[in-house]
């Protein structure tokens, strides 16, 4: 069955236009595909721990080879990647925080990046062992980066840094839907989701 990782990371509940985003495309998801499984992931309301060191090295031991403590530090990591392993779409609600993501995301990105499983490195250089993902991050930010005037210096870090996590895992099936504006005025703002909603239609669509 084809499996929809639905990830949010806005610590926002009912105020959170990321997570009205994200729905928006799970429930027009789910309309196209009614039997595929939708898969939860919030970092926003329980953000992973910051990986420390022993819960990266037990990471990339391999499970066989690992001991009691090792297994237990690299539990939730192991958890986290087979979800992502698993999923035909991966839906990433991200709100802009200091010109990026925000640190629950931050920290599954560091949790799910597992060397022999994500990527290698080799006598080729560095190369992603992940394939056949489509991945839509739907962003939320208090001002315009990508639209009308803006970014003009480079400031906005948070899809440089979403495109090149999974580029570097080997997918490149990678789509953006903006919601900017959000701190300008109410207008603004309802304008901006409703063009972020007919761009989801539009990805679904295609
Ligand atoms: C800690 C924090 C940092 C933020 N940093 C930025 C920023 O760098 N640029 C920006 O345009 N908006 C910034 N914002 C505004 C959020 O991106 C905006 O409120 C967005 O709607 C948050 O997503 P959410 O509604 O899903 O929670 C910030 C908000 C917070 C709380």
């Amino acid at each position: 069955m084809p499996t929809l990782l639905h990830i949010d990371s806005s610590p926002r509940l009912e105020e959170s236009v990321t997570r009205s985003l994200s729905a928006y495309f799970v429930q027009r998801w789910c309309e196209r595909v009614p039997a595929g499984i939708v898969v939860r992931r919030d970092l926003g309301l329980s953000p992973p721990p910051h990986p420390d060191a022993f819960t990266l090295e037990a990471a990339a031991v391999i499970e066989a080879a690992r001991d009691a403590r090792q297994q237990a530090a690299a539990a939730l990591s192991d958890r986290l990647l087979e979800e992502l392993e698993a999923a035909d779409v991966v839906l990433v609600g991200a709100p802009m925080y200091n010109f990026s993501v925000t640190s629950g995301l931050k920290a599954w990105f560091d949790l799910v990046s597992r060397p022999g499983r994500t990527f290698r490195y080799g006598p080729n250089g560095q190369e992603g062992l992940l394939s056949g993902k489509m991945v839509v991050a739907v962003t939320a930010r208090g001002g315009f980066y990508r639209q009308g005037a803006g970014n003009t210096t480079g400031e906005d870090l948070q899809e440089a840094q979403i495109d090149s996590f999974f580029r570097f895992m080997g997918l490149d099936d990678i789509h953006f839907v903006h919601a900017e504006g959000q701190a300008i005025d109410a207008a603004t703002a309802a304008a901006q989701q409703a063009q972020a909603r007919t761009e989801i239609d539009r990805l679904l669509a295609a």
